[in-house]
């Protein structure tokens, strides 16, 4: 099937290879020429695991074009809109500038029989905007929307094998008829078995941001444990392991540290409010406002903590943060926990030094001031504490009594929970955690 994938971010990038590595012919189309160059050359422009053996493979096949050209996709049956909704500057709402003029894009192209398919996340109304002016402009086309739940790290086989696929579209013939071409696009993950719920577009749009606050929720509820926690002397990682064993609750999601952060969860959550405000039911979603300050307040205790651990200051103090990406595998730093705290403490006086496996060019335009380290050793050498902010394998593996011959002051602050204190503690290291004793 000829398919069109408007705008190759994250989402974008990964959905044309995917949907080119099941055999359907694909353009994905985008407006930044450095990007669109990238992909044609078989790189993504970011760190995502197999995308570039993906784009290489699919490329190399002629079943996938990436263009600034939107004319390429006039023979498309299937357009999908893949480009990104950050938050507005200043405000919690989202900028649903990308959507808009995708959109417009798009119209342009129709021809009957073709199917929209809106996979970014929006704010719920949006759809049925977009639906409308797709019957506007072509009667026989008509729209689906289709949420993606994917993660940076994995999102190759979430897009592949998703574990749901979610249809919103209006009731009748025409609705019906694009959901059937729609499954035409899925059918290899349809015949594995894959869930699929089909609903109306309100629905649709709101499973997307219901499933993040969802999660951004079950994280914020296992960091104000720790707080508890840390007033009590209780350990929070037992405590998740406890309650994680009741299957109603599950262990998943409920890792105490720095918190959520990245491109999703926290604006999200914030656009969810917004949307909610506007709708008139603002107190359904007031939980979320908690949800965001909790997240935010461990960031704050994490520089708190190593204040306490250097003595009553940071000011001049070397300090070593292991992490600069939002999460492992990703050299994503969108609203990054690790990075919020390396720049709060560079700020409030101490001299720290940050190192990633993936993500210190991204950090490095993000946070010039900051110094910067291509290994642990370099990042932890002379380092008064050390913080482990980003939960990469390799840190977790680290070797304390390797590490203790570099640093200067075998302190660690373990900001992922992902250490074992009594192997850092045996090694000399004076270890602290976020919930932990
Ligand atoms: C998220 C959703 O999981 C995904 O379904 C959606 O499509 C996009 O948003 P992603 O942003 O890739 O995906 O990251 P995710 O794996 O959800 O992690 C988000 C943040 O939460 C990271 O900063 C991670 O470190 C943090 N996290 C996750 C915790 O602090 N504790 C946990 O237990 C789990």
């Amino acid at each position: 099937m000829r398919i069109s994938v408007f705008g190759c971010g994250y989402l974008g990038a990964v959905h044309a290879a995917c949907m080119a590595s099941l055999g359907h012919d694909v353009v994905g189309v985008d407006v930044v020429e450095e990007q669109v160059a990238a992909l044609a050359a078989g790189r993504a422009p970011f760190h995502e695991p197999g995308l570039d053996d993906l784009l290489t493979e699919a490329l190399a096949t002629g079943r996938l074009e990436f263009t600034t050209d939107p004319q390429r996709a006039a023979d498309a049956v299937v357009h999908f809109i893949c480009v990104g909704t950050p938050q507005k500057r200043g405000e919690n709402a989202a900028d649903m500038s990308y959507v808009r003029s995708a959109v417009a894009t798009i119209l342009t192209l129709l021809k009957p029989g073709d199917v929209v398919v809106g996979k970014s996340t929006v704010p719920v109304g949006t759809a049925e905007q977009v639906a409308e002016r797709v019957e506007e402009q072509e009667p026989e086309a008509e729209l689906v929307w289709n949420p993606e739940f994917l993660r940076e790290g994995h999102a190759v086989a979430d897009t592949i094998r998703p574990d749901r696929l979610v249809y919103g579209f209006r009731a009748g013939e025409g609705g019906e008829r694009a959901a059937r071409v729609l499954d035409e696009v899925y059918a290899a993950a349809l015949a594995d078995g894959t869930p699929k719920i089909e609903t109306d577009l309100a629905t649709a749009q709101l499973v997307k941001v219901a499933a993040n606050s969802f999660l951004a929720t079950k994280i914020s509820f296992i960091n104000a444990m720790a707080e508890l926690c840390e007033a009590t002397g209780a350990d929070v990682t037992q405590l998740a392991d406890a309650i994680g064993h009741d299957k109603r609750i599950g262990r998943q999601f409920l890792n105490a540290g720095v918190g959520f952060g990245g491109g999703c969860l926290p604006k999200d959550i914030r656009a969810f409010m917004a949307r909610a405000g506007e709708l008139g039911v603002d107190q359904a979603l007031s939980f979320l406002r908690e949800v965001d300050s909790i997240n935010l307040r461990r960031r704050v205790r994490m520089v708190d903590l190593a204040r306490e651990v250097c003595g009553g200051s940071i000011v001049g103090r070397r300090v070593a943060v292991l992490g600069a990406a939002f999460k492992p595998h990703s050299d994503d730093i969108r609203d990054s926990p690790a990075l919020s705290v390396a720049a709060q403490m560079q700020l409030q006086g101490a001299q720290v030094t940050v190192t990633d496996p993936a993500a210190i060019d991204n950090a490095r335009k993000k946070w010039p001031e900051l110094a910067y380290a291509d290994t642990v050793d370099d990042a932890v050498r002379g380092a008064e504490v050390t913080l482990l902010l980003t939960e990469w394998p390799e840190y977790v593996a680290l070797d304390p009594v390797e590490l203790r011959a570099v640093a200067a002051t075998p302190r660690i602050i373990d900001g992922r929970n992902c250490l074992d204190p009594a192997t850092w503690r045996a090694a000399g290291w004076t270890y602290r955690a976020l919930g932990r004793p």
